[in-house]
């Protein structure tokens, strides 16, 4: 019997093409894992009006582990139109797979690293006065509430008058009163504090074990005092437990336009969930957007690891396929450490930064050319090409860590910032 079993559900679009990829390199490394087949996404809500089978969750709910590749999602009207005829009118109405799943298995830690490979020519550079330029390497791990906040889908267009009576109970609804129910739409930011704490929490653990110096919560409380000003509050109150690690507190849009000046001073960045996608992304902007951000949501019971970028339905049907498996094998990286394989983790982390850094192999958004059909022809390389690339700088790269070297020197890298 094998030593891990992971669900597999590669999903829409490209999710077939880089999650089949991820297996390979896992393989490579003698990760020793049993994979189950899952379904989600877009066919399954054409098909069977639920775009998250029960299937899938039993799977999860009892191997606790998944790999994730993406899913397309519409909005409604398309939603509703795409849906198989003899479940049209039976009340089906689409919800996004992976916020149902995240909330389902309560899925509430969310972590994105953005960590530059050296020689990635999509790497950030910073322009000196005197017309050279910089690359500050980013050594950035954005931490995101995942389950609360305003994507815990608390809304409504035209709101019931029992919703409407209770906003009017706040001062600052009165300029809305008069506005009719069919041109208004709320949605809610619900923030716990348990939640808060639980999000500020593994941030601080991660700083501690990787040596960051800082941890950023990044927030808005001097406009959203309540919710945001919670997420502050628990962070300042962890932050004491944790005294040679720094609490920087930034609002999130000043974060935005300050991580292009001075990137390499963040460590470990904390938010909320809508603020904590916006910065992990504008982070993973840096070190070469989505070909190279991957993620991991972990609960109390079940983690699954996923890329950040969807299922790009416009290369889906190329054959060869063209997208960057990078993002999709950090994020097998996260689950092999999330497992206790650091070891083999850190040989693929290894082996990507020796491809990324010889340059010889590029797919097409690291060589800045449109994608298409044409990319190859334009010296492209493919999805499978980049994967045969990892494995032959794996190959090279015997055993030589074991699981306790590798980890320090990831602290190390950590501690560099
Ligand atoms: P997307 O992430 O699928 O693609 C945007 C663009 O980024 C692509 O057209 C492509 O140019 C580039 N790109 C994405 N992944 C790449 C890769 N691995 N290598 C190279 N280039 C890559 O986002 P988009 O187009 O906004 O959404 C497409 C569908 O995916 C939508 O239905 C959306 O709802 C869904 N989506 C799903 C997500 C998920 O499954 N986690 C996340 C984001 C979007
Ligand atoms: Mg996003």
């Amino acid at each position: 019997m094998a030593k891990h079993t992971v669900v597999t559900m590669p999903g829409d679009g490209i999710g077939n093409q880089v999650l089949p990829e991820a297996l390979r390199i896992l393989k490579a490394v003698g990760f020793d894992a049993e994979y189950i087949h899952a379904d989600i996404g877009w066919g399954c809500w054409c098909k069977e009006g639920n775009a998250l089978p029960q299937r899938t969750i039993d799977l999860l709910a009892k191997h606790k582990l998944g790999l994730f590749g993406a899913i397309t999602s519409k909005p409604k009207r398309q939603a509703e139109a795409e849906l198989a005829p003899e479940l049209c009118g039976k009340g089906y109405s689409y919800f996004s797979p992976i916020v149902t799943m995240r909330q389902r298995f309560h899925l509430d830690t969310c972590i994105r690293p953005c960590i530059s490979f050296p020689g990635n020519p999509l790497n950030f550079i910073r322009k000196r006065t005197n017309g050279g330029f910089d690359e500050p390497l980013v050594n950035v791990v954005v931490f995101r509430q995942n389950t609360e906040g305003l994507y815990a889908g608390i809304e409504w267009s035209n709101p019931p008058e029992q919703v409407r009576a209770a906003l009017a109970t706040h001062p600052k609804f009165k300029p809305f009163t008069a506005t009719p129910g069919p041109d208004l739409a709320v949605s809610v930011r619900v923030i716990t504090r348990n939640a808060a704490r639980k999000i500020c929490k593994a941030a601080f653990d991660w700083a501690q074990q990787y040596k960051y110096k800082s941890v950023t919560i990044c927030e808005k409380p001097n406009v959203l005092r309540e919710t945001s000003g919670l997420m502050e509050e628990e962070a300042k109150s962890v932050a004491k437990q944790y005294p040679g690690i720094a609490l920087w507190s930034t609002n999130i849009d000043a974060q935005t336009m300050w991580l292009t000046k001075n990137p390499e001073e963040y460590g470990v960045v904390v938010a909320s969930n809508l603020f904590g996608d916006v910065i992990s992304d504008a982070f993973a902007g840096l070190i070469g957007g989505l070909g190279f951000a991957a993620s991991g949501n972990i609960g109390d019971e079940v983690a699954v690891f996923e890329p950040t970028h969807g299922s790009a339905p416009k290369y889906a049907e190329l054959d060869p396929p063209i997208v960057n498996p990078i993002a999709m094998f950090l994020s097998a990286v996260m689950m092999l450490e999330h497992v206790g394989e650091a070891e083999k983790a850190h040989r693929i982390r290894e082996a990507i930064s020796a491809v990324v850094e010889e340059g010889a192999v590029r797919t097409y958004d690291m060589m800045r050319i449109p994608g298409g059909a044409k990319a190859i022809s334009h010296g492209a390389a493919s999805t499978v090409q980049m994967t045969d690339a990892v494995l032959v700088k794996l190959a090279e790269r015997p055993r030589t860590h074991d699981a306790q070297s590798a980890h320090l020197e990831f602290a190390e890298i950590g501690s560099d910032i």
